[in-house]
């Protein structure tokens, strides 16, 4: 027989012909998600072309992406027949080389189907992965079982547990891909594929199954496995779902030594019932869509003009501007960087090349890509030099009157249509832009340190900041590899607003009798990466302290005074060890700590671990609910966004709103009233929309202002 041409299966699924080969053709925008009508086209599309006079199958898709994974929007709904199973064994156990043919993201249950090819070609651009547990789950259909089949468990166990994809290189020298195709369009891969096709048929090359090969399991053991979860204890810890991958992977090798591969996948399966519909990987999968939700400002369409960014300019060569310059030269945008004096210019330089030389030392970029990054970077101690800059990101001291007369000079020098972004981390942006005659090229642009590193960015719009400003400073943010969050003005924003107010709590519990370390383990128990008092250490405690004013009325001015100044000099709240950093709790610092309070008759008591949770946390949502009903946050899971991407916030609880949700709105607004009752204080007072919630059964995570 031979198939008529196009031969449209399902919606999404078509074969076509060429000549003797067949393409099955997957077209579901926007990144070819595996949706049930994908699943039934790919088993009928298989079923027709087997049934055909073809030679060879061609697996193909449309659009951006080879098949990006599991449609997660059906993760919720009941399963639909048939699972992604019968497709893979159509494929596995086709009597035709089956070829999977892969450009994009070839991710989850899309890398899972290509598992089930014969072979598998690629464009050089392509990546693949199994992404799963940042779902919070375990990949669903053999990808524990084949990938480390082709890669070894050591690679397996790094991509199964990271959930990072790797690039096509990569899959070619471990074998996971048979071939990269010459160019980047599809119709290179399709050429090169059918290539492929054909001269597997004509040199009868076998009919390869993943899953018989278990040549690449023997020899990984016990302290293998031992090994690999010690190194990825503390990136892990409190997720369910790492763990479970191990264990998949362990069964993996078990299977292969047993030849038996059906127990492998059905322990596959045992761990995926475990976890699906489980706390974790519910709050994981909203995470994935509040993050992608966070890209969408719904009053600036996807199509607003955006500045076309050739060149960023950045004033202060600082800790956080030398950090923002590097994001910018990491992906090939020239900077111009302008600082006071050349002696502080040259200290910003060399703090720059010496964190690319770190990075290059652990290997992850080379001695030439230090050098064309830093060649990137022109300093200079003119500001007449940011005239032809696309975007200014001003990141000089924290001070008003300073930010209000570099805007009034940038003013004077940057081109029109220039946007000019201030990274302030608590200033009103407003005031800044008043001192412009622009104000709607003014916007607020706030990394976080170190800002090479932390993926938060809070994109602050001011009254006048037009669209295109934020459009591409949303842009700009994504293409830097930030989470871009946008929110309004106010004294510091989403996220260091709310810290302000588990700052104020946990300073009131030290002069109540709980310790620095006994509320730093309790905010670390629950997955934060470490507690306030660590996180001021780390920081500098000096940071905004001025000597001058300083008159020991907090116990931080106290440590100060004392010539504490955090991790930098070794001893703040803890004191640090000079070679290891390890921190030790400071005798010392928690006298000093008892005289400050009793100097001021507090009376000391046990503090529970229960009420420090409670008064660390609960004011956060209320200020967070706060946040959203004043509109400075647009939708409660941009605020889940901005604490998980800025400050450690445990993803699996799903941010301080979902986590609220989870908790009651009416449990946690009935501690909040207590408190507010017996402590008092305006960060108490219970926000009038998260008493409105709690009393409609309505959701913080789900609200949009
Ligand atoms: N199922 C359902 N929808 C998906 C999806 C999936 N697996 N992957 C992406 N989408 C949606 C996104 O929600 C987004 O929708 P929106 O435009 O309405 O917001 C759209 O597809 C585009 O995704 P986005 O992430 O914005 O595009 P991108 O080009 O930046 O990245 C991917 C593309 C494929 C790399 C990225 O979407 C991704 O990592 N997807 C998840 C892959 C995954 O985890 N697969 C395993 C599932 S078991
Ligand atoms: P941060 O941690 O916010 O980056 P830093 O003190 O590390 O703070 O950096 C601020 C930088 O800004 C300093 O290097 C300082 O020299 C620089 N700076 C301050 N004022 C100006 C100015 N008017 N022009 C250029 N650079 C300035």
């Amino acid at each position: 027989m031979t198939i008529e041409e196009p031969n449209q299966i399902t919606e999404s699924v078509r074969v076509e012909r060429r000549d003797e080969v067949a393409l099955l053709i997957v077209n579901n925008p926007p990144v070819n998600a595996l949706s049930h009508h994908v699943r039934l086209g790919l088993l009928d599309g298989m079923a027709a072309a087997e049934a055909s006079d073809a030679t060879a199958i061609v697996l193909i898709c449309d659009g951006r992406t080879f098949i990006a994974g599991a449609d997660i929007t059906e993760f919720s709904q009941a399963p639909r027949k048939p699972g992604i199973g019968p497709p893979q064994a159509a494929m596995e156990n086709s009597t035709k080389p089956v070829i999977a043919a892969i450009h994009g993201t070839a991710l989850g249950g899309g890398l899972e189907v290509a598992l089930c090819a014969h072979y598998r070609v690629a464009t050089a651009s392509a990546q693949f992965g199994l992404p799963e547990v940042k779902l919070g789950l375990v990949p669903g259909a053999g990808g524990t079982q084949r990938l480390p089949r082709i890669t070894g468990p050591q690679r397996a166990l790094e991509m199964v547990t990271s959930g990072d994809p790797i690039g096509s290189a990569e899959a070619l020298e471990c074998g996971l891909i048979d071939e990269i195709v010459t160019g980047e369009t599809l119709a290179d891969l399709e050429a090169g594929a059918l290539a492929f096709a054909r001269r597997a048929v004509a040199e009868g090359l076998p009919l390869a199954k993943v899953r018989d090969r278990n040549e690449r399991l023997e020899g990984f053991g016990e302290e293998g496995f031992a090994a690999f979860r010690a190194s990825i204890a503390r990136r892990t810890r409190g997720f369910e779902a790492p763990e479970r991958n191990v264990q998949c992977i362990e069964a993996a090798v078990a299977s292969g030594a047993s030849g038996d591969f059906d127990e492998g996948m059905a322990f596959e399966q045992r761990q995926i019932g475990d976890l699906m519909g489980g706390s974790q990987a519910n709050a994981q999968q909203y995470y994935f869509f509040a993050e992608r939700a966070a890209q969408k400002v719904p009053d600036v369409p996807r199509d607003t003009p955006q500045v076309d960014i050739a060149r960023v300019g950045i004033l202060g060569a600082g800790t956080m501007g030398g950090g923002i310059a590097m994001n910018f030269a990491n992906i090939g945008i020239p900077v111009t960087l302008v600082e006071r004096d050349e002696a502080s210019l040259e200290r910003g330089l060399s703090v720059v090349r010496r964190n690319y030389e770190r990075t290059a030392a652990r290997g992850g970029i080379s001695s030439d890509d230090v050098q064309t990054r830093m060649d990137l970077l022109a300093g200079s101690t003119d500001m007449g030099d940011f005239a032809d800059c696309d975007l200014m990101i001003e990141a000089v001291f924290e001070n008003m009157a300073l930010k209000k007369d570099v805007f009034g000079q940038l003013d004077g020098i940057c081109k029109p249509g220039a946007v000019l972004a201030t990274n302030t981390s608590a200033l009103d942006v407003n005031e800044i832009a008043s001192a412009t005659s622009r104000p709607e090229a003014v916007i607020g642009m706030h990394f976080f340190s170190p800002a090479n590193v932390m993926r938060m960015l809070e994109v602050v719009r001011g009254d006048a900041t037009s669209h295109t400003a934020i459009a591409t400073a949303m842009s700009i943010g994504k293409r830097i590899g930030k989470t871009p969050v946008l929110c309004g003005v106010c004294y510091g924003f989403i996220g260091n607003r709310m810290l302000f107010m588990r700052g104020i709590e946990a300073e009131k519990m030290l002069l109540e009798g709980a310790t620095p370390a006994q509320i730093d383990k309790v905010v670390f128990d629950f997955g934060f990466p470490m507690g306030p008092f660590a996180m001021s250490d780390l920081a500098g405690l000096d940071v905004g302290w001025n000597e001058a004013t300083s008159s020991s009325s907090t116990v931080r001015e106290v440590l100060c005074e004392s010539g504490r100044r955090g991790q930098k000099n070794g001893r703040g709240y803890y004191t640090y060890d000079p070679d290891t950093r390890a921190s030790t709790p400071d005798p010392e610092v928690e006298q000093m700590i008892r005289d400050f309070a009793s100097e001021r008759g507090a009376v000391l008591r046990e503090v529970s671990d229960q009420e420090i949770l409670e008064r660390c946390l609960y004011p956060m949502v209320n200020e967070g609910a706060k946040i959203l009903d004043e509109g400075i946050a647009l939708r409660g899971s941009d605020v889940d966004v901005t604490w998980i991407n800025g400050y450690g916030w445990p993803m699996y609880t799903g941010g301080p709103m979902y986590w609220a949700d989870e908790v009651g709105l009416g449990e946690v607004l009935g501690r909040i009233r207590h408190y507010s009752d017996t402590l008092g204080g305006d960060h108490w007072t219970p926000s009038p929309l998260l008493e409105h919630l709690a009393s409609e059964g309505g959701s913080l995570a789900r609200h949009q202002s």
